[in-house]
């Protein structure tokens, strides 16, 4: 069931923002983004540029890198044979994980971006080994139970991970407790767990004037994205609790492990590389949720 909110609105106005992702992680060590940004760009050429001074762009893109990698940590230690990932956008993860490991990947987002991913995917694919594992790409609008049943009927019985990253901050309240329900409802049938990395706190203040105002940041502020954060961790965890989740594990970042972080200390002015460095308030966690006792 949708309620009349999200029945009525139209998801796809947000997939842009995918395409910004992927040619940011183009910058960075991520499997395949730097081909997929290079494939995406056609016929212009996308040069990534590395001499780039300009300290808000990459502290984006050490974020996204380390977000991902956090994603990775939290499924490494639960090793899941069945992966649902949601709105994945221009990420290729499953592509990565189906190659190396003998799992069952679903690898979703809404139809009209999964139609522009599907020959990027095939081109990625040629010259690849055998998989080791399964993957498939299905469209998916992750607030519609119903076809999200269907695509969760698709493996075999058993615990399912689903993982997302880079959603829950474009859905309100409401949005946020249907995706809660729908994913509760199949954890409960199933077993598993759900791997979110958008535990996105409100910090409007600490980075205004910091990031650039580019198309990202433009975006961003039109969908209103700081709205739909949460105003504390406490808060967060408050919230998944409400809806039945407790947090199993908590991602730690190393942004240390990223291919970016040389590029930001680079352009990093030394006062603002101290005052990262001296640990600034967190502004996102990643968390590995399952369903409470
Ligand atoms: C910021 S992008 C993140 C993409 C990817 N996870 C990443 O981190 O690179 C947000 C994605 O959410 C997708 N999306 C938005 N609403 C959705 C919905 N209701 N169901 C599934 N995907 C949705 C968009 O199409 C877009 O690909």
């Amino acid at each position: 069931m949708n309620s009349d909110s999200s029945a009525n609105r139209d998801y796809a106005t947000i997939s842009p923002s995918a395409k910004v992702l992927l040619l940011m992680k183009g910058h960075t060590g991520i499997p395949f983004a730097r081909e997929a940004a290079r494939l995406i760009s056609l016929p212009d050429h996308f040069i990534p540029d590395f001499e780039r001074k300009d300290f808000g762009y990459w502290a984006r893109v050490v974020h996204f890198e380390s977000r991902y990698q956090q994603v990775n940590a939290l499924l490494a230690d639960i090793q899941p044979s069945h992966i649902l990932e949601l709105s994945s956008g221009f990420s290729f993860r499953g592509l990565q994980l189906s190659t190396e490991q003998e799992v069952h990947f679903i690898d979703t987002d809404l139809p009209d971006l999964i139609a522009a991913k599907r020959p990027l995917l095939e081109a990625l694919q040629a010259g690849l080994p055998e998989a080791k594992g399964k993957l498939e790409m299905q469209p998916l609008n992750a607030l519609h139970e119903t076809d999200f049943r269907a695509i969760t009927d698709r493996f075999a019985p058993g615990p399912l991970t689903i993982i997302n990253e880079g959603l829950l901050m474009y859905l309100n309240t409401e949005e946020k407790k249907q995706l809660c329900a729908i994913i509760r409802n199949v954890l409960q049938e199933r077993g598993g767990y759900w791997i979110t990395a958008d535990i996105y706190l409100k910090d409007e203040a600490r980075f205004a004037g910091l990031l650039p105002k580019d198309e990202l940041q433009q975006f961003l502020e039109a969908h209103r994205i700081d709205d739909n954060k949460f105003d504390s961790l406490e808060a967060a965890a408050d919230f998944f609790r409400g809806e039945g989740f407790e947090i199993d594990r908590e991602a730690e970042p190393d942004f240390g492990s990223t291919d970016a972080l040389q590029y930001l200390v680079a352009s990093a002015p030394a006062e603002l590389l101290e005052q990262l460095q001296n640990g600034g308030r967190r502004i996102q966690a990643t968390w590995r949720l399952k369903l409470a006792e």
